[in-house]
């Protein structure tokens, strides 16, 4: 896993196309330590897989008995609603399973379990309370999003995790509404965010969002750069250290700038975002 995160972290290297940053890469794995320390066990499941960026960091999470499913429509064809279609068309034109699955490959032994289809069939795959850590970043429209958080409140067990990406886009604003819809019941408690994700958890036994900040701070590459109150809760805000940012940032330039003189056609997605 270390590799990986390494790999993540440099533009130079990495050439897995998808939306994984590497403060998300990092935190995504200082939770998974935590679980895993604090004895809380169950499988990991991800809604949104595309060439599988995000998938390969949560392959290097399951412990003995424990396992990865990944969820994604790939180019199964399989219908869903307009809204949902519309994105993919404009987002994900030309995805291939094969793409997932070739990536994958190449960081791990076997692939994962992979359930070829929408999430909103996922109540029939995974078990309730079966999981301790779900990562929703499939559909982005306000249905399919609340479907997603709902699919994730189901499976996850004691101290389970929900991850959810693009809480904060403006482009897809579905997102946000279905998580801020859940975090108004006050059942659900929020640990963390970065740019890019949401954590949160819906058990008040489980990680507190202090603890995932003193892990944060032991974290190379990472930092909780502030506590934000929100309503009866307070979350930490995750950024990169200035310095891994500035080298992030200086090896996604050097990137970005070989790829536009090459004609840029490949660029958009090339690296991280
Ligand atoms: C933003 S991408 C996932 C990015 C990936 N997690 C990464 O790290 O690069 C969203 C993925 O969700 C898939 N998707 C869209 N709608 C879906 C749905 N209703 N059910 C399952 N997957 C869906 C798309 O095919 C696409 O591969």
């Amino acid at each position: 896993m270390a590799d990986y995160l390494d790999f993540v972290g440099d533009p130079g290297r990495d050439d897995v196309e998808g939306w994984l940053y590497p403060t998300d890469a990092h935190l995504m794995s200082v939770v998974n330590d935590l679980q895993v320390d604090r004895g809380f066990r169950g499988d990991v499941l991800e809604i949104g897989a595309y060439k599988g960026k995000s998938a390969i960091l949560l392959g290097f999470f399951p412990e003995a008995g424990e396992s990865l499913t990944v969820c994604d429509i790939f180019d199964s064809g399989a219908p869903v609603s307009d809204g949902n279609a519309r994105e993919n068309t404009a987002f994900y034109p030309g995805l291939l399973q094969t793409d997932f699955e070739k990536n994958y490959l190449r960081f791990h032994d076997r692939l994962p379990r992979v359930h070829v289809g929408p999430s909103e069939e996922l109540g029939e795959i995974v078990a309730p309370g079966s999981c301790r850590l779900v990562h929703i970043d499939g559909g982005h429209t306000y249905e399919v999003a609340r479907a997603d958080m709902e699919t994730a409140r189901r499976a996850l067990g004691p101290a389970g995790i929900v991850v959810v990406d693009d809480w904060s886009s403006a482009h897809i604003p579905g997102v946000a509404m279905a998580l801020w819809e859940r975090y108004l019941t006050g059942e659900l408690i929020p640990l963390a965010f970065t740019k890019g994700k949401f954590y949160a958890t819906w058990d008040p036994a489980g990680l507190t969002a202090g603890e995932v900040a003193d892990a944060v701070a032991t974290r190379p590459g990472i930092e909780a750069s502030g506590t934000v109150r929100l309503g009866r809760y307070a979350a930490a805000g995750v950024t990169m250290t200035p310095g891994d940012w500035q080298r992030y940032n200086a090896g996604l330039r050097a990137v970005y700038s070989k790829l536009y003189a090459d004609g840029g056609a490949s660029a958009p997605q090339r690296v991280g975002f």
